[in-house]
């Protein structure tokens, strides 16, 4: 089973805590692109998660995915709010714009470790490049192994919306530092009064060190970094990453 394929459950679990995350990507538009209605991409946008939110606020919004449940529920969901938004299908790593550039361009919670070899990161990122304007900002945001030790291994939340009550486990099976690869598996517990599911869903994400994550950026060289921040998304206190910081959100300016 692939969870992303459960757009409903994926919405409401991640969907959880997510205000810091929004406020943080609302300013930094903001305080960063001069137009009065910044025009945004969101690659991998899934459900609409932020986009909706995003919309709601006012900025133009533009978003795609490759998964054709989560592009439809996304959809229903804008008409049903009344909402615009650019929603198409396409892939990270060769999505075309049919409109002028960007603004600024955003992805979080690992979604460009979806891409599992340093050619499609690499890819992505020329492509992101490409869409934006001169200056225009992309903010990534990825969780980091340790350069020694070891990462977590298991985080647990529960997120409630409605009656639905969505139980989210995700587990780090296996991590390949060789290759390069994590191997995650995401149990989902959903409850309503009407059902008491399980859905189990194992996949592999792309890690990066510090130092890998780096090294990708000067391989590109497309992308300056302009600050670092963790997942307290706290956009007064940019941070100094370091060997051990295990999610970093990193601000990106286009280099011209
Ligand atoms: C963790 S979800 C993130 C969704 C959304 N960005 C958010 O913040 O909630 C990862 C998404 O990446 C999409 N995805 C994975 N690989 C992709 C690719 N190569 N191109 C486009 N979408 C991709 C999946 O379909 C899924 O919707």
């Amino acid at each position: 089973m692939n969870w992303y394929n459960l757009p409903t459950y994926y919405d409401v679990s991640f969907s959880h805590e997510m205000r810091e995350e929004l406020l943080f990507l609302q300013n930094i538009f903001n305080s960063h692109c001069k137009s009065d209605r910044p025009s945004l991409i969101e690659p991998a946008c899934g459900t609409g998660r932020l986009i909706i939110p995003l919309a709601r606020s006012g900025f133009d919004c533009s978003g795609f995915d490759l998964n054709e449940h989560a592009l439809s529920y996304l959809k229903d969901k804008l008409t049903r709010n009344k909402l615009k938004a650019n929603i198409f299908h396409g892939d990270m790593t060769n999505f075309k714009i049919k409109r002028n550039k960007y603004d600024a361009a955003y992805c979080t919670v690992d979604t460009f470790r979806h891409l599992l070899s340093e050619k499609q990161a690499v890819q992505h990122l020329l492509n992101i490049s490409k869409s934006l304007r001169k200056n225009g900002i992309y903010i990534l945001g990825l969780h980091l192994i340790p350069e020694q030790g070891v990462a977590d291994k298991i985080t647990r939340w529960t997120a409630k919306r409605g009656r639905l009550t969505v139980k989210t486990t995700m587990e780090m099976l296996k991590l390949d530092k060789m290759n390069r690869t994590e191997t995650l598996k995401v149990i989902l517990n959903t409850k309503t009064e009407y059902i008491n599911e399980k859905y189990d869903s194992i996949y592999k994400l792309r890690t990066y060190t510090l130092r890998q994550f780096h090294k990708l950026l000067s391989s590109t060289n497309v992308f300056e970094i302009v600050n670092c921040y963790d997942h307290f998304y706290d956009l007064s206190k940019p941070i100094k990453l370091n060997a051990r910081s295990d999610y970093g959100v990193f601000v990106l300016r286009k280099k011209n």
